[in-house]
């Protein structure tokens, strides 16, 4: 008989429900969403809320609210969503002290509660944060994973099919670099219809896309005023806890631990890696155009600046 798997998901804000009704909806498990305890009875509202709509969906899972971290034991998967999001005219690392504080408090947890979990960061800076989580925890670095490219390359998709009109299942690409304004396309990973895309896209028309891709999650900001995305996330999210869970082996873009890979010396960035039941299993190692091996060394540099200022902090 197989057991259901258990996914507990730290923060029970906008990303942290979201994600947990994604999840819910696919049946990728039983969910425990967590909060801090000023938040009294939120989080099992939401639960209890969400559980709700499940004979209306046709979904089977049982998902918990709480505020204890002793629901969360022996989780197979921990998302880590805890932390405050931006407001318009911040950047990801305006966020660093308040939420490195935040995520050395929860990985403390999740050390003691859940050993054997594989952990998925998605609070921001994404970079540092999961830094600070494999720091904090002690876990192999395969079991400590960020999420960010598949949300970076999913809006890069969205613009390119919006562009040429097409869907966007058509639409495949690769961001890699770190979860900011560095962040490296490579077009000659970037295929519509599997033609590759300059022969679809001018050179000068791309890079604007990549642009706005850069700049994705400070539009949404910008729109919404009092928060930062949360569908888009949470959907990227889910897509890595279902990797995990059903040990899918997607070769998907994360941000993984490279120590020799790419000669990045042990900071988290953003690589395609194949995602399956032991976490990170491959870091797929691509042969990079000069430009882009350049441009890949500055978000690393970025990276690895973001990092320093964090252990001057806590
Ligand atoms: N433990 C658990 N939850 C915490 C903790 C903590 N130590 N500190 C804060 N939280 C909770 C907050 O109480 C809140 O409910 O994290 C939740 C964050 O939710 P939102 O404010 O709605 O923020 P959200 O949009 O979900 O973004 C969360 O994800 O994408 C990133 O940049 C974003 O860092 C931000 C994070």
């Amino acid at each position: 008989m197989m057991r259901r798997a258990k996914i507990s998901i730290i923060g029970a804000g906008n990303v942290g429900a979201t994600t947990a009704h994604w999840c819910a909806a696919a049946e990728l498990g039983d969910i425990v969403l967590v909060d801090i305890p000023a938040t009294e009875d939120m989080p099992r509202g939401k639960a209890l809320d969400l559980m709700q709509s499940s004979p209306v969906m046709g979904f089977d899972a049982n998902i918990l609210g709480t505020t204890s971290y002793h629901d969360t034991q022996g989780s197979d998967v921990v998302v880590i969503t805890a932390g405050i999001p931006r407001k318009p005219g911040m950047s990801r690392d305006d966020l660093l002290a308040t939420n490195a504080k935040i995520m050395s408090s929860v990985c403390e947890e999740i050390k003691k509660s859940s050993p054997e979990a594989i952990v998925i960061v998605v609070s921001n800076p994404l970079d540092a944060m999961v830094q600070r989580a494999l720091q904090v925890t002690g876990f192999p670095a395969e079991r400590v994973v960020g999420q960010a490219g598949i949300l970076d390359t999913a809006r890069y998709r969205t613009f390119l099919a919006l562009e040429l009109g097409v869907s966007i299942e058509d639409v495949s690409a690769l961001l890699m670099g770190g979860h900011g304004d560095t962040m490296v396309p490579i077009p000659s990973c970037t295929s519509v219809g599997g033609i590759p895309i300059l022969q679809l896209i001018q050179p000068e028309r791309l890079e604007e896309i990549v642009d706005r891709t850069r700049k994705g999650g400070a539009e949404i900001v910008s729109l919404l005023k009092t928060g930062s995305a949360y569908y888009a996330p949470s959907a990227a999210t889910a897509q890595m806890v279902e990797a995990i869970v059903r040990d899918k082996k997607r070769l998907i873009p994360c941000a993984a631990y490279c120590d020799q890979e790419y000669g990045v010396g042990g900071y988290y960035v953003g690589v395609p890696v194949v995602l399956g039941s032991a976490g990170v299993e491959r870091i797929v190692e691509l042969e990079l155009t000069d430009a882009e091996k350049s441009a890949f060394e500055n978000s690393v540099q970025a990276v690895k600046e973001l990092v320093a200022t964090m252990a001057t902090l806590v």
